[in-house]
């Protein structure tokens, strides 16, 4: 686990957005597809901004471009205000040349029979492609990645998971109150986000700065899934100066 401190979070997400467009266009080059696994939530939107403004001022293309969200609530009607379909297309999707039929996201709208077999399907479709080029992360103060939650084995696939009571206070204000936020979400596994080639954890602020300290510095337990992060050589933290204040 490698830890890089930026002085703010500008800075920072330029960063992984060069990161992200030099994949891109070493792929371009070999004529090969570059595999993106996606976060949503308030930390990646600048990434995301800085790729739409590489797209339409400097031409980076994303046609050989496949992605895959780590998650999305469930139930989740992909119209709705608070849908990672609709937080990705506004963010970043609607910005790009990326073709539609290259965009996976969790389905928030299957029925709860269907789920088990489209989590299979999930984790097939990126095996096919041939896997996660780069992993990129947000982190939950309940130390959750994806939405692995405590209590996440590290050998976790793509499921239908709860979510912990302080993940929905933190999301309530999206949803207009804690008893909106639905109760569960479709996740990504630790297992599905260990296999990525690499993998970029951001955080950003003074709020995230104790758990970026557990994240980093904790004993390795599913009590704080992110600590599984440590075992792995490919993962880097990306932090401002706030996220990082609490590291010893
Ligand atoms: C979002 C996701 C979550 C968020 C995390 C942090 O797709 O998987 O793990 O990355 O909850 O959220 P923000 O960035 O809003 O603080």
């Amino acid at each position: 686990l490698a830890v890089s401190v930026f002085q703010d979070e500008h800075i920072a997400s330029k960063k992984v957005a060069r990161r992200i467009a030099d994949i891109i266009t070493s792929k371009q080059e070999k004529g090969e597809n570059a595999v993106l696994g996606l976060a949503t939530g308030a930390t990646p939107v600048e990434v995301y901004y800085e790729l739409a403004r590489l797209h339409k001022e400097e031409g980076l293309s994303f046609k050989n471009v496949i992605t895959f969200n780590l998650d999305e609530y469930y139930p989740m009607n992909p119209g709705a205000k608070q849908s990672y379909v609709r937080f990705m297309d506004e963010q970043l999707f609607n910005h790009i040349d990326i073709p539609r039929e290259n965009i996976h996201i969790p389905d928030g709208t299957l029925k709860k029979e269907e789920i088990a077999n489209y989590c299979l399907e999930y984790e097939k479709k990126i095996t096919e492609v041939g896997g996660l080029d780069l992993q990129i992360l947000g982190i939950g103060r309940t130390g959750h990645i994806g939405f692995n939650e405590p209590g996440s084995a590290p050998n976790s696939g793509t499921r239908l998971v709860t979510l912990d009571d302080l993940t929905r206070r933190d999301a309530s204000r999206d949803f207009g109150g804690k008893e909106n936020v639905p109760t569960k979400a479709i996740t990504m596994g630790i297992g599905t986000i260990f296999k990525a080639k690499e993998i970029i954890l951001m955080a950003w602020s003074k709020k995230k700065a104790p758990i970026i300290r557990k994240a980093v510095e904790g004993e390795i337990s599913s009590n704080v899934p992110a600590t599984f992060l440590q075992l792995s050589d490919n993962v880097e933290f990306i932090l401002d100066e706030d996220a990082a204040s609490e590291l010893t």
